[in-house]
């Protein structure tokens, strides 16, 4: 049976059907694949860390440190991590965010797999299918169990770079006991950089908040987002964007001939790429040629999108609870897809404040926003922002059978009630 979790582990176990298609999330269908495997162990236990602002925070931490260690991989590799459970005692599961997995490789606790218990053991095991940059976090009553710091960061690099090598950082925002932390520091991160270099920077929103992200010193390019490359110039060229709890946001900038860059975020925290000198804002402002671009776009024009089933989810809020067409967890019917089907979801938020909704196993193009078709580069996501009053159409092609996740990726609307399931018939 499933183990009695918390928050929106255990909720979504009264989800299954009477019936529950169990095959449908215990074959790993890629079995028998020769790709080169790739091994790293997770083990989650009861911790503390000394903070470089001098505090100490007591946390559930894996391998002891916050956040959990970076996965790094390359693409077509088979990755197989060993999660242990020294002392967890609500048991923990890892989920692979924005990563297309096999069901049974979800890590959801109570719906894909029982929660691991503290003396337990749970070996995952999946190809990493396309590149880009994605994380991995605690799916147990994970309201609780990612703000204690079960969380890291998962890379997959592409096989073969294009466009020349940059200096790749990773800057990822968390909130670990309510204290903001940029790359684990509390004072905000430094980042060595020389000048005139490329760098590419992978943004990964942890949080359970949207954040404001203002870039100075450089002009950058946003190269991709959830991992999923855009194909075109021009996108989201500013100063600033916002990313939503659960998103990532790749950068590219260039280091000018002399100064600083800053990336600040809304808390106030900042990551300084530089060797030191004064910033020169007036330097380097017009964008840099940047040869990827021009590439073709894969996926069809939107006219010619089809659709096979639509679902309409209207997102609310009914004074603490959080709602999915007026209903929250259990009473939310689950969306019923066939494989094979293209899916239309419609996605109206109505409840006052900005809602990052993510769905599990798959990627998602967005259609439109606020009744406008999106046009240029395919927009291409897993975890899709939605502020008050906006309506998004978002594609789906249904081609991975299982029971999955949708839900708000501020863990804390989720475990209000903001969740729900998408099962294959
Ligand atoms: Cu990153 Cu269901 O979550
Ligand atoms: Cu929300």
């Amino acid at each position: 049976g499933h183990s009695a979790g918390h928050a929106h582990g255990s909720a979504h176990a009264a989800l299954l059907p009477a019936s529950q298609p169990a095959r449908l999330c215990s074959a790993i269908t890629e079995q028998d694949g020769q790709e080169p495997v790739r091994e790293f162990r997770l083990a989650a236990s009861q911790s503390s860390v000394v903070l470089d602002d001098g505090g100490t925070e007591r946390v559930w931490a894996f391998n002891g440190r916050v956040p959990g260690p970076e996965i790094r991989v390359t693409e077509g590799e088979r990755v197989r991590v060993v999660l242990d459970n020294h002392d967890i005692q609500a048991g923990v599961t890892v989920h692979w965010h924005g990563i297309v997995l096999p069901c049974s490789q979800d890590g959801v606790a109570g719906v894909t797999q029982d929660a691991v218990k503290p003396g337990e053991r749970f070996t995952y095991e999946f190809v990493a299918g396309a590149s880009g940059t994605y994380w991995y976090h605690s799916h147990q009553a994970s309201s609780v169990q990612v703000e204690k710091g079960l969380l890291g960061a998962f890379i997959v690099e592409p096989r073969e770079r294009e466009g020349g090598h940059a200096q790749e950082e990773v800057v990822l925002i968390q909130q670990l006991n309510g204290t903001y932390l940029l790359n684990g520091s509390a004072k905000g991160a430094i980042i060595a950089a020389a000048p005139g270099t490329k760098v590419r920077i992978r943004m990964i929103n942890a949080a359970n908040e949207t954040d404001r992200i203002r870039v100075s010193g450089a002009s950058y390019r946003v190269m991709a987002m959830d991992g999923h490359e855009l194909y075109e110039p021009g996108l989201l060229e500013r100063h600033e964007f916002r990313m939503g709890a659960g998103q990532r946001y790749d950068l590219l900038l260039q280091m000018p001939a002399k100064g600083k860059v800053v990336i600040g975020t809304e808390t106030g925290l900042t990551v300084t790429l530089g060797e030191g000198a004064e910033p020169d804002l007036a330097a380097n402002q017009s964008l840099f040629d940047w040869t990827r671009y021009g590439k073709p776009d894969p996926s069809a024009p939107l006219s010619q999108v089809r659709v096979d089933r639509s679902y309409t989810l209207k997102l609310g809020q009914n004074l603490f609870i959080n709602t999915i067409n007026g209903k929250s967890f259990h009473e939310i019917p689950p969306l019923i897809v066939r494989e094979g089907e293209r899916l239309k979801l419609t996605i109206t938020n109505a409840s006052g404040g900005d809602h990052p909704f993510h769905l599990h196993g798959h990627v998602f193009r967005v259609l439109s926003r606020n009744g406008q078709p999106l046009s240029g580069t395919p927009v291409l996501l897993d975890t899709l922002l939605t502020h008050d009053g906006e309506t998004y159409e978002v594609y789906v092609q249904a081609d991975n059978p299982g029971l999955w996740m949708m839900h708000c990726h501020n863990l804390m609307h989720a475990s209000m009630g903001m969740s729900m399931m998408m099962n294959y018939e």
